[in-house]
C-alpha cells in the first residue's frame, strides 16, 4: 500500500516536470522495477495533440545511444507506458542520477522532441558484505581504543537506501565506530573497549549488521570472528613459593638437591620458562648449580655445615619475553659429624715446682667442636697414668691439676696426652701433647757415699798429699744439688783439725796440710759437712777416721847397754860361767812399730869369736862353751841391733865383758875399754862425770816412776835402781784396732828379759803415757773420748798391771 502511494506521488511529480518543459522537450520519471503496461507520462497531452494524432503522425520514440527503448508509446491512449521493467541498478549502476534520452519524432509535419526519461531509485538492494565472515586476529596485549577497520558493506542503491547505518551485536569488549569515507560511503571500525585475555577467551564471534536508509529498511550482515592473539601476559608460576630441602653436608658433588618448576600459561615463546638465580651469595654460588631450563638444583661445591648451615637461594623464572617471578629455595644444611674437636691450651704454668699441693691448678685447656649437638659434645681425659686429671670447669673448660706428690729427682717431665672424643657417630676425637716439667725445690739432702770414711796415710808424708776422698751426693737441680765439702771445725791434740787437713770444696777430696808422725799419734777423726747451695741449704756431715800407718823411720835405740857411756858399762863375767850362762843382755828398742820394731841382734865382732851367742831376738848373750883358764879376761863385742823394716835400720854397741871373780881385777877395765884412749885423765873424768850423771838419771827416772805408779797403780813393782833414761821409752807399738791382720803380725810385746846374772829386767809397756802430752794422758775424762779412743781401749784392753810401770830385775 505504502509503494503504491508513492508512486503515485512520483507519478504526480512527473507530470509537474512535465510541464516545465513544455517548449518542446519532455522529461519523465519513473521509479525502476514499474511492471509493463504502467504509464509514466501522457506524451499526446504534454504535446497538445490529439491522441489519435499520435498514431497518425506516426510518433515514435527513439533511444538516443544504444540503450534500451524500456518505455513506448501506447498509441491508442497517447500515453507512454512501461514496456519492460527496468533495473535502476542495473541500467545506472551506482550513479546517482539514472536518465535516459529519447527522442520523440513526429511525422507529417516531420517533427523532434527531445524525451528524458529519469528512472527513480526504489530501495531494492540490502547492504551486502563481500564476504560471509571477517576474520580479525587482535592481539590480547591490544590496548583499550584501539580500532579495527571492518570491510564495508555494500547496496546497490543508492542515495537513501545505500548503507546508512552499522550495527554490532551486543558483546563485551568492543564498540563500533561508524566513518564515512570520501565518495559518502559508509563504514565502520570495531573499537576495543575492554582489553581480551587470551587465556580467558581466545575466540570471539560478533555480527555486525550494515542498514541502509531505505524505506523500508534493507541490513545485511556479516559476522566477525576474532581470534584473541597471545601476548606475554603471564609470567610464570612456580609450584611453591618456597622450598624447603634438607641436604646433609659432605654430600657429594652432583648431588641433586631439589628441582623447581614454573609454569606459564602464554604459548609458545611467552611459555618458555628459563630458571636463573637472581640474588646468590658468593658461597651459594660456589655451592649449588640451577639448570636454566629444567631447574633442577645440584651441589658444584663443598657444602660444610659449620661454613654454612643455611643457604637461601633467590631464583627467577623467566619467560621469553622477560615476564619474571621469584621463589626461594631454603636449604638447610643438617649437621655430619665431621669435625674433629680442637683442644686448645689455654695457660699452662709449666715448670710446676715439685713441692705444689696436690689439688693445684696447673694449666687450662678449651676443647671446641665445630659440629653441632651431640657431635659437638666432647668427652675429655689424660691418657697416662700421671698425677694429673682434668677437671671439667665452665664450658668445654678444664683445669689440670695435681693428684698427688710430684718428685723432679723422680720424674723431671710428665707428658700428658689429653684426648678428647666427640659424642657423634662415629665418634672422633683428637689428642694433644703437652710437656710438664717439674721444677726443682731444694728437699733433698746431700747422702755421703759411705757412712763412715777411713783414710790411711803414712807417716812422713809430704805436705798437700792427698788423703782420701769424700763424695756426697744430692740428687737436686743445680744450685740445690751442688754439693760443697767443709771440714768441722773441732781440735786434735788441741790443735784445729784444719793445721792437719783440708778439703776441696768442689771435689772433696781431703789433703794432709803437714807431715804426720806416727809417732806423735796415729789416728784421729775429722767430721766432714756436705752443704748444697740452695736456700736455705741442706746439709749432711760424716765422720773421716784418718789412721796414720807407720814407716820404718826410727833406727833401734840402745837401751843398755848405754851407748853414749861405754867406758861404764862393763859385764862382769864369771870365770867358772858354764855353757849357756846368761853373760849378759842388749836392750833394745825401737819407736816404729810391727815389724818395723822387731829387732834382731848379732855379733859384729868380737874378741874371741865362739865364746859368746847373741840370742837372735832376745839380746841375751850368752857363754858358748865353758870359759877357760886361757881365755882372755877382757872380751870385746860388737853387736848391731837390726829393726826389721824394709829397708831395715841398724844400731850397733859394743859390749864389754871382764872374766873374773874378782873385783879387784876391775881396774884393768880401763885399759880394757879404752884401748885407744892414752889420757888417763879424762878416762877419770868420763867415769866420774857418767857417774854423777847415771846417779842423776837413776833418781829422776825413780821419782817419775814412783809419782806415775802411784797414780795408776799403788802397787808397783820396783826391785832396784835401774838407769833407763826415759827419753829412750819406746812409743807404744802400732796396733791398730780393728786390723786384724795386723795385730796378729803385730802382736809384738817389747819384753825383753836378760836371764843373766847381771842384768835381767822386764819391761812393760806403759811408754805409751810417756810420749803422749800429760794434760791429754793425765787428764783424761770421760766426756773426752776423742779420737785417741781406739789407741786406749787397746791398752786397757791388756792387763792392769801391765799397763803403767816398769820392772827392772838386776841381778848383780
Ligand atoms: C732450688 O730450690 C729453690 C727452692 O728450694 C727454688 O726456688 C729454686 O728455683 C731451685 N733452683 C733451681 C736451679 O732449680
Ligand atoms: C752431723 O750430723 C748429725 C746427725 O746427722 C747432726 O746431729 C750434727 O749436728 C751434724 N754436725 C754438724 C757439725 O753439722
Amino acid at each position: 500500500m505504502m509503494g503504491k502511494g508513492l508512486r503515485s506521488v512520483l507519478f504526480f511529480f512527473g507530470v509537474f516536470s512535465l510541464l516545465r518543459i513544455s517548449h518542446g522537450d519532455l522529461s519523465y520519471s519513473v521509479p525502476e522495477e514499474m511492471k509493463r503496461g504502467s504509464v509514466v507520462g501522457n506524451i499526446a497531452a504534454d504535446l497538445g495533440l490529439d491522441s489519435k494524432r499520435l498514431s497518425e503522425r506516426k510518433a515514435r520514440l527513439n533511444a538516443d545511444g544504444s540503450g534500451k527503448r524500456l518505455v513506448d508509446i501506447d498509441y491508442s491512449t497517447g500515453k507512454m507506458i512501461v514496456e519492460e521493467i527496468a533495473d535502476r541498478e542495473e541500467i545506472c549502476g551506482s550513479r546517482l542520477s539514472c536518465v535516459l534520452k529519447y527522442s520523440l519524432v513526429l511525422e507529417k509535419p516531420l517533427e523532434l522532441h527531445a524525451v528524458t526519461l529519469q528512472i527513480e531509485d526504489v530501495n531494492d538492494n540490502s547492504p551486502q558484505f563481500s564476504t560471509d565472515s571477517i576474520k580479525i586476529e587482535i592481539r590480547e596485549s591490544a590496548v583499550k581504543g584501539t580500532a579495527f577497520l571492518l570491510a564495508e558493506a555494500h547496496d546497490a542503491d543508492v542515495g537513501q537506501n545505500s548503507v546508512q547505518r552499522y550495527s554490532l551485536e551486543k558483546n563485551a569488549h568492543f564498540s563500533l565506530n561508524i566513518r564515512s569515507n570520501s565518495d559518502g560511503g559508509k563504514y565502520s571500525e570495531l573499537v576495543l573497549d575492554k582489553e581480551l585475555d587470551r587465556e580467558l577467551e581466545q575466540y570471539l564471534t560478533l555480527l555486525l549488521t550494515a542498514t541502509d536508509g531505505g524505506v523500508p529498511q534493507r541490513t545485511g550482515s556479516v559476522v566477525i570472528n576474532i581470534t584473541v592473539l597471545d601476548a606475554n601476559d603471564n609470567a610464570p608460576v612456580f609450584s611453591q613459593s618456597t622450598y624447603r630441602v634438607n641436604l646433609p653436608e659432605n654430600c657429594g658433588i652432583g648431588t641433586s638437591v631439589v628441582t623447581i618448576s614454573a609454569s606459564d600459561i602464554d604459548e609458545g615463546m611467552n611459555g618458555e620458562v628459563v630458571y636463573e638465580f637472581s640474588k646468590l651469595s658468593d658461597k651459594a654460588a660456589r655451592a649449588f648449580s640451577l639448570d636454566k631450563t629444567n631447574g633442577e638444583i645440584k651441589v658444584i661445591g663443598q657444602i660444610d655445615y659449620e661454613e654454612e648451615s643455611f643457604y637461601e637461594l633467590r631464583i627467577q623464572a623467566k619467560d621469553g619475553l622477560g615476564l619474571a617471578s621469584n621463589t626461594k629455595v631454603i636449604v638447610e644444611v643438617i649437621d655430619v659429624n665431621d669435625n674433629k674437636p680442637i683442644i686448645n691450651i689455654q695457660s699452662i704454668s709449666s715448670p710446676v715446682p715439685e713441692n705444689t699441693e696436690s689439688g693445684t691448678e696447673v694449666g687450662i685447656i678449651n676443647v671446641q667442636d665445630k659440629d653441632s649437638g651431640e657431635n659437638q659434645q666432647i668427652q675429655c681425659s689424660i691418657q697416662e697414668n700421671v698425677p694429673f686429671k682434668l677437671n671439667p670447669s665452665i664450658k668445654n673448660f678444664y683445669s689440670i691439676v695435681t693428684t698427688g706428690p710430684l718428685d723432679r729427682e723422680v720424674l723431671t717431665e710428665y707428658s700428658l696426652t689429653i684426648v678428647a672424643t666427640d659424642e657423634g657417630s662415629p665418634p672422633l676425637s683428637s689428642s694433644k701433647i703437652i710437656m710438664l716439667s717439674i721444677s726443682d725445690v731444694n728437699d733433698n739432702y746431700p747422702v755421703f757415699k759411705e757412712q763412715l770414711y777411713s783414710a790411711y796415710i803414712a807417716e812422713n808424708n809430704k805436705p798437700g798429699t792427698s788423703v782420701c776422698s769424700v763424695t756426697a751426693t744430692d740428687p737436686d737441680w743445680r744450685q740445690n744439688g751442688t754439693v760443697l765439702y767443709s771440714l768441722v771445725p773441732s781440735e786434735v791434740n788441741g790443735v784445729s783439725v784444719s793445721s792437719f787437713l783440708s778439703v776441696n770444696a768442689e771435689t772433696g777430696v781431703i789433703h794432709a796440710v803437714r807431715s804426720f808422725d806416727y809417732e806423735q799419734f796415729r789416728s784421729f777423726k775429722v767430721q766432714v759437712v756436705a752443704r748444697d747451695n740452695g736456700s736455705p741449704p741442706l746439709s749432711s756431715n760424716t765422720t773421716v777416721s784418718v789412721f796414720i800407718s807407720d814407716e820404718n823411720d826410727n833406727s833401734p835405740q840402745i837401751l843398755y847397754p848405754a851407748p853414749e857411756e861405754k867406758s861404764l858399762m862393763t859385764e862382769m863375767v864369771p870365770k867358772a860361767a858354764l855353757s849357756g850362762s846368761l853373760v849378759s843382755k842388749v836392750i833394745a828398742v825401737d819407736a816404729d812399730s810391727g815389724q818395723n820394731a822387731w829387732l834382731s841382734y848379732h855379733i859384729l865382732k868380737s874378741t874371741d869369736p865362739g865364746l859368746f851367742t847373741i840370742g837372735l831376738h832376745s839380746g841375751e848373750i850368752r857363754a858358748q862353751r865353758d870359759i877357760s883358764e886361757s881365755d882372755s879376761m877382757k872380751q870385746n863385742l860388737v853387736i848391731s841391733v837390726k829393726d826389721n823394716g824394709q829397708p831395715p835400720l841398724s844400731t850397733t854397741c859394743s859390749v864389754y865383758l871382764l872374766i873374773s871373780d874378782n873385783l879387784a881385777e876391775v881396774p884393768e877395765l880401763k885399759d880394757m875399754t879404752y884401748e885407744e884412749n892414752n889420757s888417763n885423765l879424762t878416762s877419770y873424768l868420763i867415769i866420774a862425770l857418767v857417774s854423777v850423771s847415771t846417779f842423776f838419771l837413776t833418781f829422776i827416772i825413780l821419782i817419775l816412776a814412783v809419782r806415775f805408779c802411784h797414780r795408776r797403780k799403788p802397787r808397783l813393782l820396783f826391785d832396784g835402781a835401774v838407769a833407763i833414761p826415759s827419753a829412750y821409752l819406746p812409743p807404744n807399738y802400732a796396733e791398730v784396732e780393728g786390723a786384724g791382720t795386723l795385730r796378729s803380725s803385730y802382736n809384738y810385746d817389747a819384753y825383753l828379759t836378760t836371764g843373766s846374772r847381771t842384768s835381767d829386767f822386764k819391761f812393760i809397756r806403759s811408754y805409751n803415757d810417756n810420749t803422749l802430752p800429760s794434760t791429754l794422758t793425765l787428764k783424761r775424762s770421760p766426756n773426752e773420748k776423742d779420737i785417741f779412743e781406739d789407741s786406749f781401749i787397746a791398752d786397757t784392753k791388756d792387763s792392769e798391771v801391765s799397763r803403767c810401770y816398769f820392772l827392772f830385775v838386776l841381778y848383780l
